[in-house]
C-alpha cells in the first residue's frame, strides 16, 4: 500500500468524520453488507477519481470489504479534505491527494493512480478515463469498464463515443434517475447555498439571484435560493428549458440583462465561458460570482483579470477583483464548483451521497460480472439498480410503497380497456 496526503497525523480526525457519514448512509451500508458476502471484487483493483471527503470514503471502504485493492485521487485540485485523505491511508487505502494540488500534481496523482493497473475506474467528470486513452494507452486491454459520476463526464464520453474513441465500456451514473433527480438536483441545490453563506456569511433573502443554466442542477439551485427569500432569474440557452423555468415562475434573461440586476451569480451549465468580460462590465459593486458546475471553466476568470486592476483575497475562498470605475466583483473558490472547493464546504448531504454511491457501487459490480459482454459504449445504469437504491432508500426512512393489486396489474398489461 502507499499514499501520498498532506498530513497523516490528521488521520485521527478525518476517521470520525466518515464514522459519522456512515452512520447517515444506510443504503450503501446494505450495499456493503451483501459484498462482504458476495465479494464481487476479489482479486480486483479499482482505480477511482472522485472528490476525496468523508462520504467518498464511505465507497471506497464499502469496495475494499468488497475484497478489492482501491487506488484513489481527487477529481478535482481543490476538493480534498486532508483528514480524510489522511484517515483512508491510515486504513490501507492507496490515496493520493491532497487539497490545493497545481495542474501537475493533480495528473501525477491520476498517474499514481493508474500504476495500480486497475481493471475497473471510477470517475467523475472523465479525467481518468480519458488519460487511459491518451498517455496511458497500454491499460486499455485491461480495464473492463468505468463507471462515470457527472454529467459533464458522462457528455465527454458520450461524445468519445460516437466517434468510435472509446476503447471500454462505460456506466453513465450520472444519467440514472436517482442520480440525476436527487443528487444533481437536491444535493447540488444544498451544498451550493450551504457554501455559499458559509464562504460569504451574505443574507440571501431579498437578494437578487442569478442563475446560469436551468438543467437538473440549475433547477435545484433556483428551486431552494427562491425558498430561501430571493428574487431568482434564470438565464437558459434551450428554449424547452427556458420555457420551465417561465412556468416554475422564474423570470427568464439573458445574461446581458441579468448580469445588471444581480447580487448573486451561479453558474451550472456545463459550458465555457458563460459569464465573461461583456457581463462582467455591467455587474454591481459587490456582485458576488460562483460555479457549481465540474469544470472551472463557466465564469472567465482571465476576462474577469484583464478587467481588474486590482485583485486580491479578502476572505478565505473569496478573491476579490476591483475594476477601473472601482467596483468590486467577488470570485469564490477560484470558480471550480463551490459546493466542494471551498475550504468549508461540505459536499452533497450524506443522505444523497448514500444513493449515488450505492449506485456507484452496484454499477462497478455489474461492470465486474459482466466482463467481455458490454461494446465499447457509454452503458445506461439498468434499471434493476435504479430501483434497487430507490427502495433500499425508502426502506432506510420507513417509507411504504403502494402494492398494485392483481386486477390493476393485469389492467395495466392490456390494451382491452375502457368499458
Ligand atoms: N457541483 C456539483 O456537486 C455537481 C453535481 C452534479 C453535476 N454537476 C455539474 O453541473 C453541471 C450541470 O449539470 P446538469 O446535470 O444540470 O446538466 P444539464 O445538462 O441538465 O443542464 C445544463 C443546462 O445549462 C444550459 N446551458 C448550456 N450553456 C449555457 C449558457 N451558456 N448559458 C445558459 N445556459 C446554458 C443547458 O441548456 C442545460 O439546460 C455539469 O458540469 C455537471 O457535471 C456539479
Amino acid at each position: 500500500m502507499t499514499y501520498k496526503v498532506k498530513d497523516i497525523k490528521l488521520a485521527p480526525q478525518g476517521k470520525r468524520a466518515i464514522e459519522w457519514v456512515e452512520r447517515h448512509m444506510p443504503v450503501l451500508a446494505a450495499v456493503r453488507k451483501e459484498f462482504a458476502r458476495t465479494e464481487p471484487f476479489k482479486g480486483l483493483t479499482v482505480g477511482a477519481a472522485l472528490h476525496v471527503e468523508a462520504k467518498t470514503a464511505a465507497l471506497a471502504r464499502t469496495l475494499t470489504a468488497s475484497g478489492a485493492e482501491v487506488a484513489i485521487t481527487s477529481c478535482n485540485p481543490l476538493s480534498t479534505k486532508d483528514d480524510v485523505a489522511a484517515a483512508l491511508a491510515k486504513d490501507g487505502i492507496n490515496v493520493y491527494a491532497w487539497r490545493g494540488e497545481t495542474t501537475r500534481e493533480y495528473y501525477s496523482n491520476l498517474n499514481r493512480v493508474l500504476d495500480h493497473k486497475p481493471d475497473i475506474l471510477i470517475d467523475d467528470g472523465a479525467d481518468l478515463i480519458f488519460l487511459t486513452h491518451t498517455k496511458r494507452t497500454e491499460l486499455l486491454k485491461s480495464i473492463r469498464g468505468a463507471s462515470e459520476e457527472t454529467t459533464t463526464g458522462v457528455n465527454r464520453l458520450r461524445r468519445m463515443a460516437s466517434e468510435g474513441a472509446l476503447k471500454f465500456p462505460v456506466i453513465a451514473v450520472n444519467d440514472s434517475p436517482a442520480k440525476r433527480l436527487f443528487d444533481n438536483r437536491f444535493g447540488t441545490a444544498e451544498s451550493t447555498l450551504q457554501a455559499i453563506m458559509g464562504i460569504t456569511n451574505t443574507l440571501v433573502a431579498g437578494k437578487d439571484v442569478v442563475v446560469v443554466g436551468y438543467g437538473f442542477v440549475g433547477r435545484g439551485i433556483a428551486s431552494r435560493v427562491r425558498g430561501l427569500g430571493a428574487i431568482v432569474t434564470v438565464v437558459e440557452t434551450d428554449p424547452i428549458k427556458a420555457l420551465e423555468a417561465v412556468m416554475d415562475g422564474f423570470r427568464v434573461a439573458r445574461m446581458n440583462d441579468a448580469a445588471r440586476v444581480g447580487d448573486i451569480f451561479i453558474t451550472a451549465t456545463g459550458n465555457i465561458n458563460a459569464i465573461r468580460g461583456e457581463h462582467i462590465r455591467r455587474m454591481k459593486d459587490g456582485a458576488i460570482l460562483c460555479n457549481a458546475g465540474h469544470f472551472n471553466v463557466e465564469i472567465d476568470i482571465e476576462g474577469l483579470a484583464r478587467l481588474a486592476t486590482k485583485r486580491r483575497e479578502v476572505l478565505e475562498d473569496v478573491e476579490e477583483f476591483q475594476l477601473r470605475d472601482g467596483r468590486r466583483i467577488h470570485l469564490l473558490a477560484e470558480g471550480r464548483l463551490v459546493n466542494l472547493a471551498g475550504r468549508r464546504s461540505l459536499g452533497h448531504p450524506m443522505e444523497i451521497m448514500d444513493m449515488s454511491f450505492a449506485l456507484q457501487a452496484l454499477s462497478v459490480e455489474y461492470l465486474a460480472r459482466h466482463r467481455g459482454e458490454l461494446e465499447n459504449w457509454v452503458y445506461d445504469v439498468p434499471p434493476e439498480i435504479d430501483r434497487r437504491v430507490a427502495e433500499l432508500k425508502l426502506k432506510s426512512i420507513g417509507v411504504e410503497l403502494e402494492r398494485p393489486t392483481w386486477e390493476q396489474i393485469r389492467y395495466m398489461k392490456s390494451w382491452r380497456m375502457g368499458t
